[in-house]
């Protein structure tokens, strides 16, 4: 790993600048290096854009402690009601010596990185690739709905019936839908594809499957086409902000991948307006079943 300044996805120009060679360290930025990969002691500075999620949080912070040359730099930013108030008891807790400053609605922490920083090595564990008991899968905190069954999932696993052909797994998470897939014999290729690197790693280590190719990407970018079927859960979120733009573009994404009659499998929450989308962009719409607040809808193109 070369150069002295990491950033760990996107702050706020306004609240740090990070350096142009700064390398990027986001799980959730396609092409970025890991934070695992960073040498010890080998940055000047670190910005982190904190995430919101504490035990996720903390593995950042600790990864950048961890790399940040003693005396260096770190400067950790997060919205207030999303961690931010927390942030410098949690960089304190560390052994750091830490003073924040409010703006724009962020909390924002600098410290030095200390000669022996506490607990930096238990957080990294805390936050890191691990077997989630109630999944029975390897996933990671931050990755979603990582240690437990999300009720959508759930539904459209339940609802699933087998496929066959080229399909995808769009927004993959950790596989739970790709493995369910793969039972049938019938498929014959499965691209399992996500924007957060660590559910991809987590997908990876819990399917093995000759059938199974896995990505880190950005479906609205991706180029897979002629496929017999997609199946999704889409993400309604992008940066923690609701963003029904989201899944409307992984429904079309999904519509111009599939061949002339192959089929998308999506479940949603009912609140989500995703029918008109689904109308315009296949030939065919019907609602499977809806139970617990959430819908399936197969669409045929
Ligand atoms: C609602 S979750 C579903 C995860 C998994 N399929 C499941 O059902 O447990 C949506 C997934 O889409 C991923 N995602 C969000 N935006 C994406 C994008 N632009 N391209 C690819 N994946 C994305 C998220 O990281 C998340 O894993």
């Amino acid at each position: 790993m070369s150069g002295s300044e990491a950033v760990y996805g996107a702050p706020p120009s306004a609240l740090a600048r990070s350096g142009p060679g700064a390398v990027q360290v986001s799980p959730l930025m396609p092409g970025a290096s890991a934070i695992e990969d960073l040498a010890d002691h080998s940055l000047d500075r670190m910005v982190i854009y904190a995430p919101p999620g504490t035990v996720e949080r903390r593995y950042a912070l600790a990864h950048g402690l961890r790399s940040v040359k003693v005396g260096g730099e770190l400067i950790a930013m997060a919205p207030k009601d999303k961690g931010g108030l927390r942030l410098r008891g949690e960089i304190e807790a560390f052994g750091c010596a830490a003073g924040d400053t409010a703006r724009r609605h962020h909390r924002i922490v600098a410290t030095r990185a200390p000669t022996n920083p506490v607990g930096v090595q238990e957080a990294i564990a805390a936050g890191g690739p691990q077997l989630a008991p109630r999944l029975g899968l390897w996933s990671q905190p931050g990755v979603f709905s990582w240690d437990r069954l999300d009720p959508g999932t759930g539904l459209l696993l339940e609802t699933l019936t087998p496929m066959a052909g080229k399909g995808a797994d769009l927004g993959c998470g950790v596989g739970l839908i790709g493995r369910e897939l793969l039972k049938s014999a019938e498929v014959t290729s499965l691209l399992l594809i996500d924007i957060d690197a660590r559910a991809v790693a987590a997908a990876r280590r819990n399917i093995e499957d000759p059938r199974s190719r896995f990505e880190h990407g950005d479906v609205r970018r991706h180029a897979e086409a002629d496929l017999d079927f997609v199946v999704m859960n889409p993400p309604f979120h992008d940066a923690g902000h609701e963003d029904r733009a989201l899944g409307q573009a992984f429904i079309a994404a999904a519509a111009t991948r599939l061949k002339s009659g192959g089929v998308c499998l999506m479940v949603a929450n009912v609140g989500l307006p995703y029918e008109t989308v689904l109308q315009a962009c296949f030939s065919k719409v019907t609602l499977v079943t809806q139970a617990h607040g959430y819908k399936v809808h197969e669409a045929r193109r």
